[in-house]
């Protein structure tokens, strides 16, 4: 049996395991997914154990994507401009840290989204790490044009002086403009449970076919998400940006595409 770890702390509300599990077994191959909840001080341990015992390799959660980058031999380019690492693939000897993050989220995006990314203004709300793999990633798929704007202005600002292509407005800006947009992403925890009566923006100017998108999946369907479907928009809740995360970090470490519905499945069917 080839071993896989989620190193993270807390874990134990974290249904990789099951979802990976899920997806080893639809795909018949021998790979086990435990997760593991480490206090700080062992963080540097559990990256030696990786580096020297049975792990094929891990996904790194909350609080450790940018702390594990230190312990690594290689970061890959795009995992280091967004400073975090979600997953760990044992290259020969080496530990090389990738993010899957973004990725995924624009993965699971372009599933559901009737417009092509190299066509669409983009607005991103919220200015944390979410948001730097999610914009990281749509810049790498030419993103017409990418807006962000942030509770904390500065935050915003801050994040677009990194990357071409990035530009700022209020959220009482944005708010006016909606229509400019075809895809609305909040990346923030605004409207998560137990706060599920917050939106981190209103949507009054917000146009009948307008792709939103939430990384949020509890509850599956936020306040902003139920607001934006009332109003005609195409929405997609949080869990395919955690399937599709997941499905990436899977192939890089087995070589083969897992099967993104059962895995679906699988979460959908364990937060019921
Ligand atoms: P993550 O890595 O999940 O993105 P983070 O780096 O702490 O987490 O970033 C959280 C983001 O959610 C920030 O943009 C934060 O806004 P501030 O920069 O103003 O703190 C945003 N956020 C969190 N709670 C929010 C709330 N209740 N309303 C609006 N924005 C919120």
């Amino acid at each position: 049996m080839k071993k896989l770890l989620l190193i993270g702390n807390p874990v134990e509300q974290s249904l990789s395991p099951e979802m990976h599990n899920a997806a080893a077994a639809g795909l018949g191959i021998p790979y086990q997914y435990e997760k593991r909840c480490v206090q700080p001080d062992q963080l540097e341990k559990t990256i030696m154990e990786l580096r020297n015992g049975e792990y094929e390799g891990a996904n790194v959660t909350i609080p450790y994507k940018s702390a594990c980058i230190p312990l690594l031999d290689k970061v890959d380019e795009s995992a280091e401009k967004i400073g975090a690492v979600n997953t760990i693939v044992k290259e020969g000897s080496k530990l090389v840290g990738y993010n899957t993050d973004g990725t995924g989220f624009v993965r699971g995006l372009k599933e559901i989204s009737p417009f092509p990314i190299d066509q669409s203004h983009i607005l991103i709300v919220g200015a944390g790490g979410a948001a730097r793999g999610i914009i990281a990633a749509l810049l790498s798929e030419k993103a017409l044009c990418v807006t962000v704007c942030n509770r904390t202005e500065s935050k915003a600002m801050e994040l677009a002086l990194e990357w071409e292509n990035v530009k700022t407005v209020s959220i009482e800006q944005a708010e006016k403009n909606l229509d400019q947009y075809s895809i609305i992403i909040n990346t923030t925890s605004s409207g998560m449970y137990p706060h599920t009566e917050k939106m981190p923006i209103s949507l009054g100017t917000l146009k009948a076919g307008t792709m939103v998108s939430d990384i949020i999946y509890n509850p599956f369907k936020t306040l902003l998400l139920n607001e934006a479907q009332k109003r005609g928009a195409i929405i997609d809740n949080g869990i395919s940006m955690f399937v599709y995360q997941g499905a990436l970090a899977f192939e890089k470490w087995t070589g083969l595409f897992p099967d993104v519905e059962l895995m679906k499945e699988t979460v959908v069917e364990k937060l019921r």
